[in-house]
């Protein structure tokens, strides 16, 4: 692919001027963390809210390996992780943590901004 055609798509997707990025466990292939359904409803709910907000950016992976008390969810730039991420607790993640920049304390379970080695 043409490297200005990549460009143009993440462009469009606002990566390069991104504020946060949420991973959240949905629509598994196992589900073990939390019924699809539940899974889903947390999903559908973040891409419909997200819609308004370009600069934060969603990905639905298939599991984040902790696999209990799910959906689990995950921020970046702060690394923080979240538990019983249902419909209803998204919509206080994006309404405190994303948009509003606090973490929602009583569903967090992990804490891990990422801190890369020095390089060379
Ligand atoms: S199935 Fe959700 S974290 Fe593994």
């Amino acid at each position: 692919m043409p490297q200005d055609k990549l460009h143009k798509i993440s462009a469009s997707l606002g990566i390069g001027k991104l504020q946060r990025h949420i991973f959240l466990c949905a629509d598994q292939s196992d589900a073990k963390c939390c019924s699809r359904k539940t899974s889903l409803e947390s999903w559908d709910y973040l891409k419909m809210r997200l819609k308004e907000h370009p600069g934060i950016f969603r990905t639905k992976v298939h599991c984040l390996r902790i696999c209990e008390d799910g959906p689990i969810a995950v921020v970046y730039p702060e690394g923080i992780w979240y538990k019983l991420a249902s419909r209803e607790v998204i919509q206080r993640i994006v309404d405190e943590h994303l948009i509003g920049g606090r973490p929602v304390e009583e569903f967090i379970f992990a804490r891990d901004p990422l801190n890369p080695p020095p390089a060379g």
